[in-house]
């Protein structure tokens, strides 16, 4: 049976304000926010399904969870709880290292705000992780309460379940939210549309579901001898807004801002509306860009954020559909079909619209780092290295367990050479670092080069820069600011320069980057991020 599409009202998720205000000064505040199995409707003819939601309470708990509003400048204070059944709702796989509790029973969950500058203890370390009512713990766990500092720019993040071995099915469960650091006095002279109507959040994910209405995830594996379960990348047809499944939204004549958050597991969005009017993005990631800029549509990876104005006064005609035509697995996979290849429908109200909101010529200018400040130049390469115990390993050559390799100095910046010798682009997210793409280039003679780095993994000995020779990509405009993720081409070396700490006052930190559990970096396809295409980083001083 085929669903309807754009039956359902998009939803907007709950805000649940990280400050509060006593005597006219904003205070940082606490929050609870649990963990629950609950039913959700993501679809009207969908029967409800059972997922793990956030929220501040049972009733209140949605999907995503409710987005944390925070203060530029005031702590955030979140104790997360868990209260999750003792058995998974999808099934899972044991042979990658994966969270688990001595007496097996219980969801062991951990959440990491992604985007955030904070100290090591309240990022969510892959082993930091806890079941229903902190009964068993992971490795690395050492606080039930989480400081998040909002020192840095105003945005968007979002926060999602991190747990070793499970990410993947956390967050296809329903374990994400979205997070907002505002700054209202260098935003509020941008004149950009606000409030809850016309500032919204797009939280967008892809699922397949059983007629009984539950998630289906395979319970078996296409390598079943080696992983009895995984597979390299979860993919569904039915594309879900706010948590509904091809939702439609009433607009108005005017301007809208857009937080479009990708946060499927693997699944890329290539976005554009069926009518070609157009986005004007105004940031990216977690932070403003310096200046506008306008594109008929744009891509996101897993994990990537876009933060667009659109104006709905310029469209023809009175509906519109945000479309996708990303090939699944990206680039080179399969075409969009009738069910992907949709997103959402805006319905356009008719009368013209008095708007007050404008977009500024600037936005804000933050300083970016220069090439020559670079400390050290790392390499960082994914390859299917052939291993003998379990399966390969992607990045470098390591799995997660062995010893750290990436040690930046705090403060410091870094030149890292990101070379993809896979078949598939995979988005790369570094933890506390945020970075600059400087550019990506195509390798030449890629099989000479893979021969190298098979025998000798070592891209310098294997002399990469006899490689790096082919076809320039451009890094788009709208990607040019600061990044937390960014998108790794296949065959091809990526440069990026990555700020160790960065924060607002240039003396002092405000919390010790250096201290443990350290952090992460890691594919933010989850599939491979459990799999385990994610290596430690740990800040020294
Ligand atoms: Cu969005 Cu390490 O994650
Ligand atoms: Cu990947």
């Amino acid at each position: 049976s085929k669903l309807r599409m754009f039956v359902d009202e998009l939803p907007d998720m709950p805000k649940v304000h990280g400050f509060e205000f006593v005597n006219d000064v904003p205070k940082s505040k606490s929050l609870t926010i649990g963990m629950f199995n609950k039913k959700w409707k993501f679809h009207r003819d969908i029967p409800p399904t059972s997922v793990f939601t956030f929220g501040e309470s049972e009733y209140k708990a949605t999907v995503p969870g409710p987005t944390i509003v925070a203060l530029h400048g005031i702590d955030t204070y979140v104790t997360w709880l868990n209260h999750l059944p003792s058995k998974h709702i999808l099934p899972w796989d044991p042979t990658f290292p994966t969270a688990t509790p001595s007496d097996k029973k219980g969801v062991p969950t951990v959440v990491h705000l992604h985007g955030g500058i904070h100290e090591p203890a309240s990022d969510g370390n892959a082993n930091s992780w806890f079941t229903a009512g902190f009964k068993e713990k992971g490795p690395n766990w050492t606080q039930k309460t989480y400081r998040y500092r909002n020192l840095q720019q105003p945005g968007s993040l979002w926060y999602h379940d991190h747990t070793l071995g499970l990410t993947r099915v956390n967050l296809l469960a329903g374990l994400l939210g979205a997070y907002i650091v505002q700054h209202p006095d260098v935003e509020a002279p941008l004149g950009l549309p606000k409030g809850d109507e016309f500032d919204r959040m797009l939280v967008i994910f892809d699922r397949n579901f059983q007629s009984d209405g539950s998630i289906y995830l395979n319970s078996t594996g296409n390598n079943p001898s080696i992983h009895p379960q995984w597979r390299p990348e979860y993919f569904g047809d039915v594309i879900i807004v706010n948590g509904k499944a091809w939702p439609r939204m009433e607009v108005r004549r005017r301007k809208y801002r857009f937080r479009i958050i990708n946060a499927s597991n693997a699944r890329f969005l290539n976005l554009s509306f069926t009518n070609g009017l157009r986005f004007t993005h105004v940031a990216s990631d977690s932070a403003y860009l310096k200046i506008p800029v306008i594109t008929k549509g744009f891509s996101l990876g897993p994990s990537e954020i876009a933060d667009v104005v659109v104006d709905f006064s310029k469209s023809k005609g009175d509906s519109v559909i945000l479309a996708n035509d990303a090939p699944y697995p990206y680039p080179s996979g399969d075409p969009v079909n009738e069910a992907n290849g949709k997103v959402m429908k805006f319905v356009i109200l008719n009368h013209q619209e008095f708007d007050t909101s404008r977009i500024p010529q600037k936005l804000i200018r933050y300083p970016e780092p220069e090439l020559s400040s670079a400390s050290r130049t790392r390499y960082i390469a994914m390859y299917e290295y052939k291993s003998d115990i379990d399966g390969p390993t992607y990045l470098n050559g390591k799995p997660f367990e062995s010893p750290v390799t990436e040690t930046p100095k705090a403060g410091t910046t870094e030149l890292w050479n990101v070379i993809n010798l896979t078949e598939d682009n995979h988005p790369l997210h570094i933890h506390l670092g945020l970075f600059v793409a400087l550019d990506q280039r195509e390798l030449v003679n890629v099989e000479e080069f893979k021969t190298c780095m098979t025998k000798l993994n070592d891209p310098i000995k294997c002399q990469i820069s006899m490689f790096a020779r082919g076809k320039w990509i451009e890094v788009p405009d709208h990607e040019k600011g600061w990044k937390n993720v960014f998108k790794i081409m296949p065959n091809s070396v990526t440069k990026i320069l990555v700020r160790f700490a960065y924060i607002h006052s240039n003396t002092s930190y405000a919390f010790d980057p250096t201290a443990d559990p350290g952090y992460v970096y890691h594919c933010h396809i989850l599939d491979h991020e459990d799999n385990v295409m994610m290596r430690p980083l740990k800040v020294i001083s």
